[in-house]
Formats: structure tokens, sequence, C-alpha cells
């Protein structure tokens, strides 16, 4: 890994994770240099804040694409010039194919709002409600190629009240994501946190054997 790390961050829509990072490094708390935006909405908010934190940008519209796996051959070919060290999905909306997770295994890390395993994939907030859990949180873990799956690096929680939708649950675990993720991002950078184990863990007859 180079230092200050290099990190591409993947998202699709708001981007307030994005902001958290670019705000985290900005202001000299996170060892890290953000070298590309990936993002697959042309129209997405979180565009516009990559421009506006001098971020380079690559949008792309999967559907003028063969395939996902011509798409991310074109991401991926971006990702090695510019040497990224680590991917950092956040709120990217898109299953990804062996050719990213294949090329980044153990280098790509993923933020999800609910305490995996607990209800992957879309909705997770409404799904903790949907179920009356009294506790739900957030998690930020090693992608592995399956739906919100991988070796889990940092979790918080917290407490699901009398009345809470999903609009106010949403509203409380948006700023422990903004805390949570540039921090892990930072013990990566650090060192503290050593993703060589996952790295080394790579089946060798492909992600899903
Ligand atoms: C976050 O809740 C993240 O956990 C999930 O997608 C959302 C992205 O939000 N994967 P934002 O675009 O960063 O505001």
């Amino acid at each position: 890994m180079n230092k200050p790390l290099r990190i591409a961050i993947f998202a699709s829509g708001s981007g307030s994770n994005f902001q958290a990072i670019a705000d985290a490094v900005q202001g000299g708390k996170l060892d890290a240099s953000i070298e590309l935006l990936v993002c697959d909405r042309p129209q997405a908010p979180v565009v516009q804040r990559a421009q506006e934190a001098g971020v380079a940008v690559h949008t792309f519209r999967p559907k003028e694409y063969p395939s996902r796996e011509a798409y991310e051959q074109e991401i991926l070919e971006l990702l090695r010039g510019k040497q990224v060290d680590l991917v950092v999905l956040a709120g990217y909306m898109r299953i990804l194919t062996d050719v990213l997770v294949g090329a980044y295994w153990g280098r790509m890390i993923n933020i999800h709002p609910s305490l995996l395993p607990s209800f992957p994939g879309l909705h997770a907030v409404r799904q903790a409600l949907v179920h009356g859990v009294k506790v739900t949180g957030i998690t930020v873990h090693v992608v592995d190629g399956g739906l919100d799956s991988g070796p889990i690096l940092a979790q918080r929680a917290l407490d699901i009240v009398p009345g809470d939708t999903e609009q106010s649950l949403s509203e409380r675990i948006h700023p422990m994501e903004h805390e949570l993720l540039p921090h892990v991002i930072s013990q990566i950078a650090s060192g503290q946190i050593d993703l060589e184990p996952y790295i080394n863990l790579k089946p060798k007859d492909g992600i899903h054997s």
C-alpha cells in the first residue's frame, strides 16, 4: 500500500459518505488521497460533490455497455492507471462481478446500514423496522463478492425507539456512517487494520467456488 493511501470511492446517489471522506482528507484527519470517484449515474449529486472537492470523476451508463464485465474492465484500467490501493463502496448500488472483486480482493470495503449479517441488500433500515428489532446499526466490511457479505471490520449499534420511522432512523444512522467510514479507512492507512490476511484468503479457483 502507498503512503498516503490511494483510494477510489464508488457511489450512486447523494454521496454524503463521499463527502465525509473528502472532508476528513481535506481536514488532515485521514492520510489518504481520493484518486477517483466512480459513479453509475451521471446525474447523481455525488458527482457535483466530487467536482467541488477537485476529485477526478468517472461516470458511466451501464446500459451503454454489452455486459457488466465490460464496464468493470474499463473501471479496472482506470484504477490500475491511478495505482489505487483501496476501493471504498459508499452507496454504490450495483452488484460487482469478479472483474473488480477479483482484482481488488481484500482491498475493497463497503459500508452498509445494518448490523450485518442481518438485513443485507436494499432498504436495510426499512427491513430492520419491519422485523421489529430493537437494536440496529452500521457495518464496514471487506467485500467478498456476495451481497453485503464478507469479513466484518467495524460496527456501531444504535437503539430503535418507539415511533421511529425509516426517515428518523436514517437521520441517526447517517452521521454514524460519516464518522465510522473515514475512521476505518484511516485505520487501514495507518496499518491498525491489516488487510493482508484478507488478501491472502483469496480462493484460488475464483471467488464463488
Ligand atoms: C448509506 O446509507 C450506505 O450505508 C449505503 O448507501 C447509503 C449511501 O448514502 N450503502 P450516501 O450516498 O453516502 O449519502
